[in-house]
């Protein structure tokens, strides 16, 4: 069957679970305990309408923007996920080249099956964020920020919501988590292979932000943040971006959706620091609510995730592409000419 002038992602999903063995797909698709989260991501984006303006002269919009001052051609960026060599034998490498493609964001995971020192090298000029986890030692954690301002990183990304991993019972049912095989490439030069529950960070407080920001010379997002204020917290201890998600319903559930936080943590910080938002965004509309939310750019998971399975480098930037020519699409519907500019009364809650 040829493939619909669009990105039709239910369509992707279950093309990724034919190819994919089972407790792969499980690993990607899942979330924690219920998958409340999980579920109801989409659907928290959908609880907005758009109010269109008319008869602004609009035929195009202006995509491109600056995420902490690196440029970029899209607002739609491409979240860490883990273990992308499962998906596609050329895994973040083939992620890094699509991002380079299309002028999207990339944030590497610290579980990539490529080291970061490689991701980097791929499209060196097109600028990626690391997102950091614990790994193995403290010694080895410090060691991993400094190696991502020397590989030319733009920012560190701490992701604070895994003080224990999320009860994903679809990995506990498969043993995924201590599974033979899953390897880290960003691991220590010597000890044991790190596990998947060994990257947790409950031992983190806001001291980190300042900490890391330091090693690494680079700013530092904080990733995982529902709270307004836990998003002043992290202001007040040196955070330079705040990253509103449910790290996709993957830890803590029922937790509130990316879509309900956002109005919280904006009030709280916008103002101060850029705030971004990802967790079940699935259309150009569900981007232009999060970014009529105050969002300054939005993250994608899954979807990436099912762009590699089903077709590598092309599969992604199909992915990317697909979703920002929608955005756009759909700000022109709107009468809106610019991401940078999207006013909070495009969006008010349904009912
Ligand atoms: C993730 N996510 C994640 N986040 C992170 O900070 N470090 C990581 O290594 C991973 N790994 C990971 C693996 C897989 C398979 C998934 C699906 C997700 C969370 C990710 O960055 C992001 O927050 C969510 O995926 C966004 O939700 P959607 O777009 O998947 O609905």
């Amino acid at each position: 069957r040829a493939e619909p002038p669009f990105v039709d992602f239910a369509e992707l999903e279950a093309r990724s679970r034919q190819l994919l063995a089972e407790p792969v797909y499980d690993y990607y698709a899942g979330g924690a305990e219920t998958e409340t989260t999980m579920r109801e991501a989409t659907a928290a984006w959908r609880a907005w309408r758009l109010r269109p303006r008319v008869l602004r002269g609009t035929t195009t919009a202006a995509l491109g923007t600056e995420l902490l001052g690196s440029p970029v051609r899209t607002p739609i960026g491409i979240a860490p996920w883990a273990y992308q060599a499962m998906a596609h034998p050329d895994g973040e490498l083939a992620t890094a080249r699509a991002a380079a493609a299309t002028g999207a964001l990339m944030t590497v995971s610290t579980s990539a099956n490529h080291s970061l020192e490689e991701v980097a090298a791929v499209a060196p000029a097109s600028p990626k964020w690391f997102q950091l986890y614990r790994l193995h030692s403290e010694r080895h954690t410090d060691d991993l920020a400094r190696r991502a301002g020397d590989a030319g990183y733009r920012a560190l990304v701490l992701t604070v919501d895994v003080p224990l991993l999320g009860r994903r019972r679809r990995d506990l049912r498969h043993d995924f988590v201590h599974r033979a095989g899953v390897r880290m490439a960003n691991r220590p030069p010597e000890g044991e292979e790190p596990t998947l529950d060994g990257l947790a960070t409950g031992t983190w407080t806001f001291d980190e932000i300042a900490r890391f920001g330091e090693l690494s010379g680079l700013p530092v997002v904080v990733k995982g943040v529902l709270r307004g204020d836990d998003a002043i917290r992290c202001v007040q201890a040196g955070a330079a971006a705040v990253w509103v998600t449910t790290h996709g319903g993957r830890q803590v559930d029922p937790a509130i959706s990316s879509a309900q936080a956002l109005p919280e943590v904006v009030e709280a910080v916008g103002e101060e620091v850029e705030v971004y938002a990802d967790g079940g965004i699935r259309s150009g509309s569900d981007a232009l609510t999060a970014l009529a939310l105050g969002a300054s750019a939005v993250f994608l998971g899954r979807p990436v995730v099912w762009g590699l399975t089903t077709g590598g480098e092309a599969g992604v930037t199909r992915v990317l592409a697909g979703l920002t020519e929608e955005l756009e699409h759909t700000m022109v519907l709107c009468g809106l000419d610019n991401v940078r500019s999207v006013p909070a009364d495009t969006v008010v809650a349904a009912r």
